[in-house]
């Protein structure tokens, strides 16, 4: 199984802890990216993404890297610690520029088989809306099974996580990385995404008010028969 692992933060902390002990426990193919050093360019809010294409993006080269592995993985790995109840900004700024991914616009096919983790920990609370902030854009992106782990490890760094805490954190890791490699090839939207898909699909094909998002769905062949999750005839 390919896992890429983006991690919203430089430094190997719980949060790095974590998700490197998932990442492990499922495969020995796993690429991994730090943020902001592997993509450090902040989000300028010219919308060219949205309005021509992502290749219009300033920032277009350097992001893909990260992108390349983000297509190419079966299983998406998102970490970031708590910081003021929700994620860093190297990851708010990551998930930021790929706005023209949610299903909304131009969703890539491949995110509509994957499984994806969001991982966070805080000292004491904020991992619910923190791993919300990154499930969200998962969900838009299309992926339809995605796990959450939030972990108050009352500490602020790894060596400061007692022994109790992290046995607690092994266990739970465990039990989530047997349901992914149980999974892996076999999921499919749920009623959810494919709720959003059709409306989605209806606003495209009746109202599209967005030029390079209807022309993209209408090349997808999503405005026909053909479906994201499916092989194409
Ligand atoms: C800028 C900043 C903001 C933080 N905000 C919160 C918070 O809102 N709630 C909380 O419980 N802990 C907060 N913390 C503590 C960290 O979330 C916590 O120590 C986390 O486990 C650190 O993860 P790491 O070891 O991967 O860096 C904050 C820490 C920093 C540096």
């Amino acid at each position: 199984m390919k896992i890429v692992l983006i991690n919203g933060q430089n430094h190997k902390g719980s949060t790095y802890h974590i998700g490197r002990m998932l990442a492990e426990k499922i495969s020995e193919n796993i690429t991994e990216f730090f943020l902001p050093r592997d993509f450090s360019d902040y989000c300028i809010g010219c919308s060219q993404c949205f309005s021509v294409c992502a290749q219009k993006c300033p920032h277009y080269n350097s992001q893909q890297k990260i992108l390349n592995a983000l297509d190419e993985a079966d299983l998406i790995i998102l970490t970031s610690p708590v910081y003021v109840y929700h994620v860093s900004a190297p990851m708010k700024n990551f998930l930021d520029h790929q706005g023209h991914r949610w299903m909304v616009h131009r969703p890539n096919p491949s995110m509509f088989r994957k499984q994806a983790v969001c991982i966070s920990t805080a000292a004491g609370a904020g991992m619910r809306s923190t791993n919300k902030d990154m499930a969200d854009s998962l969900f838009f992106w299309g992926i339809p099974k995605i796990y959450k782990i939030g972990i108050a490890v009352q500490a602020v760094n790894w060596d400061g996580v007692t022994s109790e805490k992290k046995q607690y954190i092994e266990k739970k890791v465990t039990k989530i990385s047997r349901k992914i490699i149980h999974r892996n090839g076999k999921v499919i939207p749920g009623i959810k995404t494919k709720g959003f898909f059709y409306i989605m699909r209806m606003i495209q094909s009746k109202f599209g008010w967005c030029e390079p998002d209807v022309k993209y769905w209408t090349e997808m062949g999503w405005t026909k028969k053909e479906r994201p999750w499916k092989e194409k005839k």
